[in-house]
């Protein structure tokens, strides 16, 4: 966790360490301009969208959308904890972590891991000698898995019982407080505790790296729920993991191709019948997350549904959450299945070669998304056409520009029977694309002023010294002026502070992820612009917030304002520019 080291001591690091360095010593870089290139190495690629800048300390893959600092990429790239990284960088660089701070890495979330571990051990050991584990053998043979399909998985069975786990595990407060940390209990109104997994098959989740992070449950019958999974804990986060996706890398040295399916006994089911690349969503719709990790892992993603409308409707949300993602080198592709079965029965009943037919005959991203908007038009009349380009319009700016969005746009032009001349004349009327902040991937909507002056702040740190007051920002109850205040403050206490440090700094706080993402927009104005805009816009918000502190003292009436509130006026109404 950040706390253990002093946030000093990393701004430090990162001030001495040059990420340029670091990274040209495992994927060696060209220069390219003021920047460096390669060939990102978390994803599959033939012409190198991976970029280091080494005056922002920052790299940022335009194809996988992959960023980070230094510390971030030793965490990504050689799989390290955040202590390990930090303590790589600073060996490279002679430095010396604080003592104190050397200890083991993040030992809370290791106890957690040690824990999951040893209950996942529990439960297999339950299937091979409970006195009752007839009763889920049968089940798994039933459901057609072999031993050496069940050994893979780590499947194993929760006897039936409250407290088989709470017994073996809980043996002081301290170990019951982390059982329950690591979503193993569960508690009644009473506040009487029990294992959370009672007369379950069990399925240990891995991350990538293959440690227990939770559990999936199922029942042996038709009780609900079916499946029960572990609750998000510090070590599990459903919107990050896959299931299966631990095994897929493992069984396969090179992943030409990922199946996403919707369910674990599915993945298994597939593994049992040779199909070793298939992973599972946690019950989750795909996350944006979700497929970045798949595109680190192969050039193609396919995504596999079932054919009634439910599927579909999940397929268009898969689809829209992969927009930001398109292009690249990376292919993405849906499938449906006959109505009424799942990659599970699909393979069971008509076997592997069926399935993987399937697989080769999916549908382009494209042809699906196209198929899907024009089902919602009629096509072949004029208002038909037109209803097609505004429709289409909100997701096609989702799509990073390039080749992949300018194709799209030509085939949306094609569709409506127009050229593309004029879809642009009408996409660009369209007050989104005026935004400054153009190129990789404007993920969501048009840029606030607020947001903006962030992603000035990140990019450009040194710029904060010609900003003027912003005292009173922070009273506006807008999304991000805490954040802009924030930035304000730690620049003007730590002056030197780059991009990197910054991220640093908010690495774990609820914003973390947020500004890195902004960190990796492309700011097209020159550094004079962008000072003119970050004061600009520091200087509006301040005004706003005086002049709405005016105005609510001034509703008040005079006779009510006590005579610090009178002398707070004239101070606003001095402060306040007409
Ligand atoms: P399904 O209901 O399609 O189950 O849910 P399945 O995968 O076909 O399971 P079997 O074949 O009956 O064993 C798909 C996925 O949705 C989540 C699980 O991740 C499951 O694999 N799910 C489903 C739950 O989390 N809870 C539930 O109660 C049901
Ligand atoms: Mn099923």
């Amino acid at each position: 966790m950040v706390g253990q080291i002093p946030p000093q001591f990393i701004d430090d690091l990162l001030t001495r360490v040059d990420i340029t360095d670091v990274i040209d010593a495992r994927v060696p870089l060209k220069k390219a301009g003021k920047n460096l290139q390669a060939c990102c190495p978390f994803h599959n690629e033939k012409s190198p969208s991976f970029t280091v800048s080494p005056e922002k300390q920052f790299y940022h893959c335009f194809g996988c959308g992959a960023h980070g600092t230094a510390i971030g990429f030793l965490m990504e790239y050689d799989q390290m904890s955040f202590p390990e990284a930090i303590h790589e960088l600073a060996d490279s660089v002679g430095m010396t972590v604080p003592t104190s701070h050397t200890i083991a890495p993040n030992p809370v979330k290791q106890s957690l891991y040690d824990l999951l571990d040893k209950v996942s051990q529990f439960y297999i050991h339950q299937l091979q000698t409970h006195p009752k584990r007839d009763l889920f053998t049968r089940y798994l043979k039933q459901r057609g898995l072999s031993s050496a399909t069940i050994d893979h998985f780590g499947i194993g069975m929760a006897p039936d019982g409250w407290d088989n786990v709470l017994k073996t595990f809980g043996g002081s407060q301290q170990a019951i407080q982390q059982l329950n940390e690591a979503g193993l209990l569960s508690s009644n109104e009473k506040g009487r505790t029990y294992d959370r997994f009672r007369k379950r098959v069990m399925f240990p989740i891995r991350d990538r790296r293959g440690r227990v992070i939770g559990f999936g449950g199922r029942v042996l019958d038709d009780s609900t729920p079916k499946y029960l999974n572990s609750p998000e804990t510090p070590v599990f986060h459903k919107g990050h993991e896959l299931y299966g996706l631990y095994q897929a890398r493992k069984a396969n040295r090179k992943l030409e191709r990922i199946v996403i399916v919707e369910g674990y006994m599915d993945v298994i089911a597939l593994a049992e019948k040779g199909i070793s690349n298939a992973v599972a969503t946690l019950g989750t719709a795909t996350t944006p997350e979700h497929l970045r990790q798949l595109q680190r892992s192969t050039p193609e993603v396919v995504f596999c549904f079932d054919g009634d409308r439910a599927g579909r409707e999940a397929a268009w949300r898969a689809a829209e959450n992969a927009l930001p993602l398109l292009g690249g080198n990376h292919q993405l592709k849906f499938m449906f299945l006959p109505d009424g079965e799942d990659p599970d029965t699909l393979v069971k009943q008509y076997g592997a070669s069926v399935f993987n037919e399937r697989v080769v005959a999916a549908k382009n991203y494209s042809d699906f998304f196209f198929e899907s908007l024009e089902s919602r038009v009629d096509i072949n009349s004029l208002d038909g056409r037109a209803r097609l380009v505004e429709i289409a319009r909100p997701y096609l700016r989702h799509i990073p520009a390039g080749v992949y969005r300018d194709m799209f746009e030509q085939r949306l032009a094609e569709r409506a029977q127009t050229s593309t001349s004029v879809l642009h004349k009408h996409l660009e009327k369209a007050p989104e694309t005026q935004a400054v902040i153009r190129k990789p991937a404007p993920v969501s909507t048009g840029i606030s002023p607020v947001r903006m002056a962030i992603t000035i702040l990140l990019q450009h740190p040194e710029l904060h010294a010609g900003v003027g007051e912003f005292d009173k920002i922070a009273t506006l109850s807008q999304p991000g002026s805490t954040i802009l205040v924030e930035l304000l403050e730690t620049l003007h206490q730590h002056p030197h502070l780059n991009t990197a440090a910054l991220l640093e700094r908010a690495r774990e706080t609820e914003h973390g992820e947020h500004l890195k993402k902004l960190a990796t927009q492309t700011l097209d104005l020159s550094p004079k612009e962008l000072q003119h805009e970050l004061i600009g816009v520091v200087e509006q918000q301040q005004q706003a917030a005086l002049k709405l502190r005016h105005e609510f003292l001034m509703a008040k009436g005079l006779s009510q304002l006590s005579q610090q509130e009178r002398q707070e006026i004239q101070q606003l109404a001095m402060r306040m520019k007409r």
